[in-house]
């Protein structure tokens, strides 16, 4: 008997994250699509995401997020939606609103989708077109209209690093204009296109501390209109966040080719095989797949981790950040300051507070640059 059956059985994969294309109309610099996406495989059918959505359903999921890449540019996103809907799931899409037009978002409404998630790069068109790389700035105004319009609640997500975190009041401000009910104010996290980016992107601790101290401004302004969410970038932690509230344990991530991963970015991690849909059904992946099981619990770690009494608070960090940056999946996350490797974080915020690569261009995210990357190994 391995180590991980001698773990308590996990709970049902709560939360499906249906990614169901890397095609995207943006390039954000900071995107969290793996950097070699443009080398994946087809992607599943209407059919195939049908049959994982009644799966995942008989498996005890019960939200279903729709994202990418950009979830609009699949002509059959309806169709997904109306059956998450009668299964039951509570629907949410993840946008960047490109492809959102008035007669979507009705037949999506109609198909019975609860929640929509719009995001936006910044306040002003000039840095939000930058950062995406496309012109959106205005159509993102007339998503958010119809958002509205359709009753739907109001959730804006607006990724934040070093070269818009001090336009936070602006970035609040417009929220609040557009009657946004909700705002998610996250800090990028340096996983692909924004580890490439990490220089340019990683804030200073003095423009974090100044955010976190208007954003607690503005909570105060207007109490219960807009609640406002704010994701610290873990560089500047000394110990680590609970990776995906622990691996294998609530979310379930299907990408656009199948492949069944516990987060956004496993599959880098050496060693060890995922499952795909179109050759494993939902509930054997989740609790039989040697990918899912490999770091559950905690029968996996190494010392710090091991012998640390916040082991079961963080389970010992992200086994992605770990594998990026001290080269060992199963080692401490090095945000950690127990970890041997703490240094690697310590030397990236150093470099941010000095002002490296300010000058250096971002590597913008598009299938040309992924391809490279790939065929450079990266
Ligand atoms: Fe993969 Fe944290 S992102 S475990």
């Amino acid at each position: 008997m391995s180590a991980a059956n001698l773990a308590p059985q996990p709970g049902p994969p709560l939360w499906l994250l249906a990614e169901l294309t890397y095609r995207c109309p943006l390039h954000c610099a900071f995107c969290y699509n793996p950097v070699d996406f443009a080398t994946s495989g087809p992607e599943l059918s209407t059919d195939d995401w049908l049959r994982v959505l009644r799966e995942a359903r008989a498996a005890g999921s019960v939200q279903c997020g729709f994202s990418g890449g950009e979830p609009l540019v699949r002509d059959d996103l309806e169709i997904l939606v109306a059956e998450a809907h009668r299964l039951g799931f509570y629907t949410n899409l993840l946008t960047s609103g490109v492809g959102l037009t008035a007669e979507r978002a009705a037949a999506l409404k109609a198909a019975g989708l609860d929640h929509i998630q719009l995001s936006f790069q910044d306040s002003t068109r000039e840095l939000n077109d930058f950062l995406s790389h496309t012109r959106t700035f205005d159509l993102k105004q007339r998503v958010a209209a119809l958002i509205k319009d359709n009753g739907w609640p109001m959730v804006m997500n607006c990724v934040i690093h070093r070269l818009n975190i001090d336009y936070i009041d602006r970035i609040i401000e417009m929220a609040v204009e557009l009657g946004a009910e909700y705002l998610e104010l996250a800090n990028s996290q340096y996983y692909s296109w924004a580890l490439l980016n990490r220089d340019q992107l990683l804030p200073t601790r003095d423009q974090l501390e100044r955010a976190e101290r208007i954003t607690n401004e503005y909570r105060e302004k207007y109490g219960d209109r807009i609640r406002i969410f704010f994701v610290v970038p873990d560089y500047h932690e000394k110990r680590p966040k609970k990776c995906m509230n622990g691996w294998g344990n609530v979310f379930l991530t299907v990408t656009p080719d199948g492949t069944a991963l516990p987060c956004h970015t496993a599959k880098m991690l050496p060693g060890l095989a995922f499952p795909n849909v179109r050759e494993m059904g939902v509930r054997d992946i989740w609790y039989e797949s040697e990918g899912f099981n490999r770091y559950r619990g905690d029968s996996w770690m190494k010392d710090p981790c091991r012998t640390c009494p916040d082991k079961e608070k963080d389970l010992g960090g992200c086994r992605c950040q770990a594998y990026m940056l001290a080269g060992d999946p199963a080692a401490a996350d090095p945000v950690c300051d127990k970890s041997p490797a703490h240094g690697l974080v310590v030397e990236a915020v150093a470099r941010a507070e000095a002002g490296a690569g300010r000058s250096a261009p971002l590597v913008f995210r598009d299938p040309a640059a992924s391809r490279r990357i790939a065929a450079e190994g990266g």
